[in-house]
């Protein structure tokens, strides 16, 4: 299949957003930008689409997607008893870059969310994004835009290295400003849980609804079965340093990869950036930024598959 690419500059020209919407009402995938990563979306209404999203993207079964709204009347068919603490949270921060975990209506496809008894919700706020969505008149269940394991995606060229020729068409528009995912927040015996640490802050998080929010018991179930798998993943190996002049010292005698200045809005380029130019090894130098930064450190130690970096667990008990 041939990857056709609409622009958006933010919007969609109104041909490209007919087009998109034909696209996506004929059960085809399409690649689409957000304010943290690049989505590969389907309309969640769409059992069958929803299962080419897994099959694309080789993605576990087990591993529930995202349904993406925008305006709060769809929420009202995606979900049932909605928690009052999640509502706050969505009044506050959507649209924007916070996924919340709400029970699952009975109207929604259970594949959307591999058969378990919510499903998460997250209202965009990049203008394509919520441009298509109202268009369609339907939410998007929509995972990150890579095949699964590897780095998200945070620009066209992102999706294309790995989606090429398996999706139907992909919309341009431009990096992602956050450029890391949004944060994942459930409800555990009616208690706010950090599910996926992310885009958005736990202390904005807690300003909000002035409560603690818990992280997931290590040894407890798996509330957020993504966290499980080793993710974010390039092919060089992924290792750490705090001996800066080590470092320096290091890559005079070898080819290791040392990304510069290191942010939440960089990491992803530069886990596939060192892919591209073909580095065995990416040593990261562990400076106080990025050792403080628990969404960020999440990421480096999933990238890389050594525990413990962070000192948190994320459902990865099974
Ligand atoms: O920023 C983002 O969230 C991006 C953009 C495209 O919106 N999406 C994204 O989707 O990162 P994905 O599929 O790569 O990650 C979804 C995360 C996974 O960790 C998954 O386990 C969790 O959300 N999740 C989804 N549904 C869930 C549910 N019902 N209960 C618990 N966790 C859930
Ligand atoms: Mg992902």
């Amino acid at each position: 299949m041939k990857t056709v690419c609409f622009s958006a500059g933010p919007l969609l020209s109104d041909e490209d957003l007919a087009s998109s919407c034909a696209l996506l009402k004929a059960g085809h995938l399409i690649a689409i930008p957000t304010e943290t990563v690049y989505g590969l979306a389907a309309d969640v209404f769409h059992p069958q689409s929803i299962e080419k999203i897994f099959q694309t993207k080789k993605r576990p079964v087990d591993n529930p997607l995202i349904a993406h709204i925008s305006s709060m009347k769809q929420l009202d068919r995606l979900v049932k008893n909605p928690s009052s603490i999640l509502l706050r949270l969505s009044e506050h921060f959507w649209p924007g870059p916070l996924t919340l975990v709400f029970e699952r209506s009975d109207l929604v496809p259970p594949i959307v969310s591999a058969f378990l008894p919510t499903i998460a919700v997250r209202m965009p706020k990049h203008p394509c994004a919520r441009q298509l969505i109202e268009a369609l008149d339907s939410p998007l269940a929509a995972p990150s835009a890579n095949r699964s394991g590897r780095p998200s995606p945070t620009s066209v060229t992102d999706v294309l290295e790995d989606l090429d020729g398996a999706i139907a068409a992909v919309i341009d528009g431009g990096k992602c400003s956050f450029g890391i995912e949004s944060t994942v927040i459930g409800i555990v015996e009616g208690k706010p849980v950090l599910f996926r640490p992310g885009a958005i802050d736990r202390q904005a998080i807690e300003e909000v609804i002035q409560m603690k929010v818990l992280k997931p018991a290590a040894n407890g179930p798996v509330h957020s079965p993504g966290m499980k798998y080793r993710h974010y993943a390039p092919n060089a190996k992924v290792s750490f340093t705090t001996n800066y002049e080590q470092l320096i010292e290091r890559q005079m005698r070898e080819r290791i990869y040392v990304p510069e200045s290191l942010s939440r809005e960089n990491v992803y380029f530069h886990l596939r950036n060192a892919d591209r130019l073909n580095y065995p090894e990416i040593v990261i130098y562990l400076d106080e930024k990025i050792i403080s930064d628990e969404a960020l450190l999440n990421r480096l130690e999933k990238a890389s598959s050594i525990k413990g970096l962070s000192g948190e667990s994320y459902g990865q008990s099974n």
